[in-house]
């Protein structure tokens, strides 16, 4: 009889473990790309030119194997192949972008597309027929060249066009679209945009990136207003923005004050203003860049301010939290004569700091990049704390390699370690995720990384003109999470059973 009931006790207690590694029942999976690093066909049918065509043609050598995404996954033909992946995986929703110079050839929305916005309109359309939700980002770095040469982001009109265009995009598919994302990483787009790395090269972080900043907010605010008022009525969607965050750590304890700055100027630059109470820049931030622009003689400062209408516009434009994270680093003081490396920059250059790392996360092939799963746990926390019980959808997570190997093992554990800290957040912390989205379906153009680091769940054969795809480990260890919702869920790869 002891024995009887220690069973039933183990099998109780075997029941109570397994529970609570499991997401919940309403809880979403799915997974992401982005329009240029997908689609080539760069200049098919009327498509117009985007910064990025730009930037890879006129300057080969930004890009370390002098690749491009002219052609890439080539999915402007083999999107049928992307919804059957996405469906073959169980995932509940497909995370992609639109190219705005495709569906709008001049920039402007005089001119509509016909071919541009039948792609677009056929992938969502195969996506529901298949059971998949479209999640769709408006803007993924993709902007047409045209508006570009009228200065693009650092042009306060931008907030006008942007609108009209997503005025255009919501008309399309706003009756099948329900979860939108304005903007992909504003940091990227301003802080790598104006260091001259990504597109559209320009130098001039310590102005451009904040006139950047500064509209590339009021850009998003207007395109959720104007859904908010016109479309949410009738379609009943939801709308944010994505942000990208690397967690901060100070190096040692006498690194605090430095990291809280940082996480500022990287974090609530564009965090604070759309998710606060207050509205705004973060105080602190504002007052730091105004009082270093004094001094460096300037007779403004750098970072331009919010009129107290345009603050009250920002403030609440959102109906989520979009959370890009792969991340964490340590925040430093620069030695004398050291420059910070251009992709660890998040903003923190201005501040005279820069990021390192510890011993215990390793590296992958991003140079950017150390995993470190706690973080993720550590920045849902405080965006808690910052911002209040906001429901949460992480719009990206996921793992970079040199892409050799179908048997991702490091890949898929990175899966597993950070959707891990994901249950953590929810049950030690009661913070609101509401779903998570893995980076990325497969292969693809990694800006100026080109083709040398991958992502993908997915194998892309990038020799073959078919550009096929194959799962990695890492799909089947995902599929059989998202299928199941339990984090210990066995798959097979590729022909025997193969648990982590
Ligand atoms: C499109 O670009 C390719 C190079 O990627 C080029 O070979 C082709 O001629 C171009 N097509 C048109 C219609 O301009």
């Amino acid at each position: 009889m002891d024995r009887y009931v220690a069973i039933v006790f183990s099998i109780l207690l075997g029941v109570a473990a397994a529970s609570s590694r499991r997401f919940p029942d309403g809880f979403k999976f799915g997974a992401a790309t982005a329009a240029y690093q997908i689609e080539g066909g760069w200049n098919a049918s009327d498509k117009g030119e985007s910064i990025w065509d730009r930037h890879v043609h006129a300057h080969p050598g930004v890009v370390e194997d002098r690749s491009n995404g002219d052609v890439a996954c080539d999915s402007y033909h083999h999107w049928r192949e992307d919804v059957r992946m996405v469906k073959e995986m169980g995932l509940d929703f497909y995370r992609f972008s639109i190219s705005w110079p495709r569906v709008l050839p001049t920039g402007f929305a005089n001119h509509i597309s016909e071919d541009g916005s039948k792609y677009y309109s056929n992938l969502i359309d195969e996506l529901l027929a298949n059971g998949i939700e479209p999640v769709v980002t408006l803007y993924h770095w993709d902007l047409p060249q045209s508006l570009q040469d009228l200065g693009g982001w650092a042009n306060p009109l931008i907030a006008d066009w942007f609108a009209d265009y997503a005025r255009v995009i919501f008309d399309l598919y706003g009756d099948r679209v329900k979860t939108w994302i304005t903007i992909n990483e504003p940091i990227i787009v301003c802080d790598l945009g104006y260091n001259g790395i990504f597109a559209p090269g320009i130098n001039s972080d310590n102005f451009g990136a904040y006139m950047c900043s500064r509209n590339i907010l009021l850009a998003h605010a207007r395109a959720y207003r104007l859904y908010e008022k016109e479309y949410k009525p009738k379609y009943h969607g939801e709308v944010s923005i994505s942000n990208h965050i690397f967690w901060f750590e100070p190096a040692t304890d006498q690194d605090m004050e430095l990291t809280e700055l940082s996480k500022d100027i990287s974090i609530g630059r564009y965090s604070h203003p759309i998710f606060s109470a207050k509205g705004g820049w973060p105080p602190a931030l504002e007052r730091y860049i105004a009082e270093k622009s004094k001094k460096e003689g300037y007779s403004r400062s750098r970072l331009p301010s919010f009129t107290q209408e345009e603050i009250e516009l920002i403030r609440g434009s959102y109906d989520f939290y979009g959370l890009n994270h792969y991340t964490t680093r340590t925040i430093r003081p620069l030695a004398a004569g050291e420059a910070a490396g251009v992709f660890l920059v998040q903003g923190i250059s201005e501040l005279g700091v820069t990021c390192g790392g510890r011993p215990e996360w390793p590296s992958t092939a991003s140079e950017w990049f150390l995993v470190n799963p706690r973080g993720l746990r550590d920045t849902m926390l405080y965006l808690k704390q910052q911002y209040g019980d906001l429901r949460i959808l992480i719009t990206e997570n996921g793992y970079s390699d040199s892409g050799a190997e179908l048997d991702d093992e490091p890949r898929a554990r990175y899966y597993k370690d950070y959707l891990e800290q994901v249950l953590l957040a929810m049950e030690e912390d009661d913070v609101k995720v509401i779903g998570y989205t893995a980076w990325t379906l497969m292969d693809n153009f990694e800006w100026t990384d080109g083709y040398q680091s991958r992502f993908g769940l997915h194998a892309v054969d990038f020799s073959d003109p078919l550009r096929p795809r194959t799962p990695r480990r890492s799909a089947h260890y995902y599929a059989a999470v998202a299928r199941t919702h339990d984090l210990d869920a066995t798959y097979k790869f590729p022909e025997e059973k193969q648990e982590l």
